[in-house]
């Protein structure tokens, strides 16, 4: 699996209109998360794997003059992301991807990401950029769908065709600490909303999410 055939996947799922779909499939999880995150005024935030930019949007207005910047590697879900930017939020949007972010070691007070860590080609340069990009004391916010305690989602990289990482919640966590993050925590979080009709999703929303918390050492 290489950035080039998960750019190409994701621009067809922007080009579809399927950005908008999932923001309305992850929005719940993601504002009962971002409440409780306690954001401060003029924190610096980075949503990884952004795409139309919807939680960049949310983070961005959650604190007086925080600002936020979402990164993806898919040119046509950050096109997406700037078309449905409004010049009263101090957000933008950069094509990257999470094994090479292109900003200076300790820019960012904070790291979000939801639904999308698992795509990385590089868990572990993922996460170590992550590290990199964060503050001393700086602290990681990721949620994830796809992981072995909700067993029916292993189907997801046969239904995309994209290889992804499949982890327990233990190797999540594990991962975070090879990275060099502390006092790395794990919780469900559930959507409180109806569940989908659709089965599989359904099996999917009621096993939760997994939000993995993570400090950088300050
Ligand atoms: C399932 S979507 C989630 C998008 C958004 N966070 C949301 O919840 O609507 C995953 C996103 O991660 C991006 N992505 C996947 N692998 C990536 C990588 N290695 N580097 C940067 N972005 C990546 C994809 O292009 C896609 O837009």
């Amino acid at each position: 699996m290489n950035h080039e055939h998960i750019a190409q996947t994701f621009d067809h799922w922007a080009a579809e209109g399927r950005d908008i779909g999932m923001e309305q499939e992850h929005s719940g999880v993601a504002l009962a998360v971002i409440a409780q995150l306690g954001i401060r005024p003029g924190e610096q935030i980075l949503d990884l794997g952004c795409g139309n930019g919807w939680a960049t949007r949310l983070l961005a207005k959650s604190a007086a003059g925080a600002t936020a910047i979402g990164v993806d590697v898919s040119p046509r879900m950050i096109e997406r992301a700037e078309h449905l930017h409004s010049l009263t939020i101090r957000a933008r949007y950069e094509i990257a991807s999470f094994e090479e972010l292109g900003f200076k070691d300790g820019k960012f007070d904070r790291l979000f990401s939801m639904e999308a860590l698992y795509y990385a080609v590089d868990l572990d340069r993922a996460l170590a950029e992550a590290h990199r990009v964060l503050k001393p004391g700086g602290r990681a916010d990721v949620i994830v769908d796809f992981y072995t305690e909700s067993p029916s989602t292993q189907v997801w990289p046969q239904k995309t065709g994209l290889s992804m990482h499949y982890l327990s919640t233990q190797q999540w966590q594990q991962a975070f600490e090879r990275a060099g993050f502390v006092g790395v925590t794990t919780q469900r979080v559930h959507d409180e909303r109806p569940a989908p009709e659709d089965p599989l999703h359904a099996a999917s929303k009621a096993c939760g999410s997994l939000w993995i918390g993570a400090n950088k050492r300050a």
